[in-house]
């Protein structure tokens, strides 16, 4: 760990092993790095630097261990809230009280543009009835031979890798996964190279997931931003890719040619249950970046962070591949169900590292939350990261312990202490597609190889739009029973 960022966080290069008493004679602990909570508040200016440089370290200790914490702060009145029954409120109950906040909408829809992520009132409603039944089970299980597929081929990739070798895990993770979407999304894949592709939404979200000091002083629309203007070329790259796929689809299907059974086909078939109207074209369009938004980045991190705390493991990384071993070779069908713990390691690694570290909404009007008044147009955020840590809420927080979600264990967990896709009407649409993929990819991998830390190599989460290592992830590579 370089010295400099290391005297704030909470651990060494990677790991942190002890075993105090009431832990013995379990399983070492693993103590995976994370930002050390500050003691106090940050100062106006460094507590921005911050936040431009990596929001997850503004949070203080006070947030880790009280249920609500309230004030006026540099983005204005808000409230914290770490109180899984205020959570319920503001997400489910009396969500209709709730809007999207201004900042976080700023930020997403240049990119995103009037997408299911960014709409808002009855154009969501709308598109959220329509996109719906596009999820459910039955077509998500159906995606499952393609996930399958594109897993193996980076197995097969990894098997030429002579043993021993340092593979770049996160950059593996992002092709995967864009493969992933592009097979489900368009069928025959993402038509434009897939390496130009990548790199553009790898500039497109640095320059669009960082915060733009003209959006946190919460100066007017009409006053230039800079990381707006530096990501259009990426913005213009997508929007140009996505019109030519979406218009030769549409003039497939006008021709009368059967049509490829894939999420284009079903946006372009979609339409409201309740007033029959299908999408836009805009719809249609502004949905299919949002899918590759919302989808890549999040279960690409999710997948790197997984391997990253399977390499501090040799008990997980050992049961994984048992049950790789089990359950790959049965149907495509069901086969998340067949995994228990290699899903229980990406609902811990998402506990850990959540992808979406922050969700925020803003209050329409007045509210109680927690035995505290809630006033017009306060900022509400409810952080994941800081949730999922939490003092009051979880046993051992800090540690690496996948065993919290196996069966039996899972059932005791609020559904309101964790919510890696977020929780009411606005529940991530893609939680069901992206835990069966993240499943298939991760079981493969383990099937076939052991991942271990590289020695002297940096970890640092840092949080853009989604939580991701600040460095890259890069891991050594074994073959199993080598
Ligand atoms: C590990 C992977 C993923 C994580 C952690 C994640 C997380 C989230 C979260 C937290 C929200 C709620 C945001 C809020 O309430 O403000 C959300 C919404 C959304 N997600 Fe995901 N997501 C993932 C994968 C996907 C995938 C694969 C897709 C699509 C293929 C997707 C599409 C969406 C959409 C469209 C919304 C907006 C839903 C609405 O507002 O109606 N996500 N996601």
């Amino acid at each position: 760990m370089p010295a400099k960022r290391g005297r704030r966080y909470n651990v060494g290069m990677t790991l942190h092993i002890d075993q105090p008493a009431a832990f013995a004679p379990m399983m070492p602990r693993v103590v995976p790095p994370a930002p050390r909570p500050r003691a106090e508040q940050m100062r106006p200016i460094a507590f921005l630097r911050t936040l431009r440089r990596n929001p997850i370290e503004t949070w203080t200790q006070a947030h880790f261990e009280r249920p609500i914490l309230t004030g006026r702060g540099l983005l204005g009145i808000g409230a914290v809230i770490n109180h899984p029954p205020s959570i319920r409120r503001v997400l489910l109950d009396n969500a209709a009280n709730y809007r999207k906040d201004a900042l976080q909408k700023r930020v997403l829809a240049p990119g995103l543009h009037d997408g299911l992520l960014t709409a808002e009132g009855a154009v969501w409603r709308a598109q959220r009835r329509a996109i719906a039944p596009i999820f459910t089970p039955r077509i998500v299980h159906a995606f499952s031979a393609a996930m399958i597929r594109n897993a193996e081929a980076l197995a097969e990739r990894w098997g030429r890798i002579r043993p021993g070798r340092i593979v770049d895990v996160q950059k593996d993770m992002h092709r995967v996964t864009l493969d992933i979407l592009g097979d489900t999304i368009f069928s025959t894949g993402i038509e434009n190279d897939p390496e130009t592709m990548l790199s553009a939404m790898s500039r497109f979200f640095q320059a669009v997931g960082t915060l733009d000091p003209a959006d946190l002083l919460d100066f007017p629309d009409w006053v230039p931003r800079l990381s707006q203007r530096r990501s259009k070329p990426e913005v213009a790259y997508f929007e140009e890719a996505v019109n030519a796929i979406v218009d030769r689809r549409k003039a497939l299907i006008v021709s009368g040619e059967e049509p490829p059974v894939d999420l284009l086909t079903l946006l372009l078939r979609a339409s409201d249950p309740d007033t029959g109207t299908g999408l836009s074209n805009e719809e249609v369009r502004a949905n299919i970046i949002t899918f590759i938004g919302a989808g890549h980045e999040t279960t690409a991190n999710a997948l790197t962070w997984s391997l990253f705390l399977l390499s501090l493991s040799p008990e997980w990384r050992e049961r994984l591949a048992a049950e790789a071993d089990r359950a790959l070779d049965g149907p495509p069908e069901g086969v998340l169900d067949r995994l228990p713990e290699t899903r229980a390691v990406i609902e811990e690694a998402m506990r850990l590292y959540p992808p979406v570290a922050s969700l925020s909404r803003e209050a329409i009007g007045p509210d109680d939350l927690c035995g505290r008044r809630i006033r017009k147009g306060a900022l509400i955020i409810v952080a994941p990261y800081v949730l999922h840590r939490h003092r009051l809420l979880w046993r051992d927080p800090d540690s690496f312990d996948p065993g919290r979600f196996l069966p039996g264990a899972r059932e005791t967990i609020d559904r309101f202490a964790y919510l890696p896709f977020g929780v009411g009407p606005r529940v991530c649409i893609g939680a069901a597609f992206s835990l069966q993929e993240a499943a298939v990819v991760l079981a493969t991998l383990m099937r076939r190889f052991v991942l271990t830390p590289v020695a002297g190599f940096p970890v640092e989460p840092v949080q853009r739009i989604t939580l991701r290592p600040r460095d890259g992830m890069r891991l050594v590579l074994q073959h199993r029973g080598a």
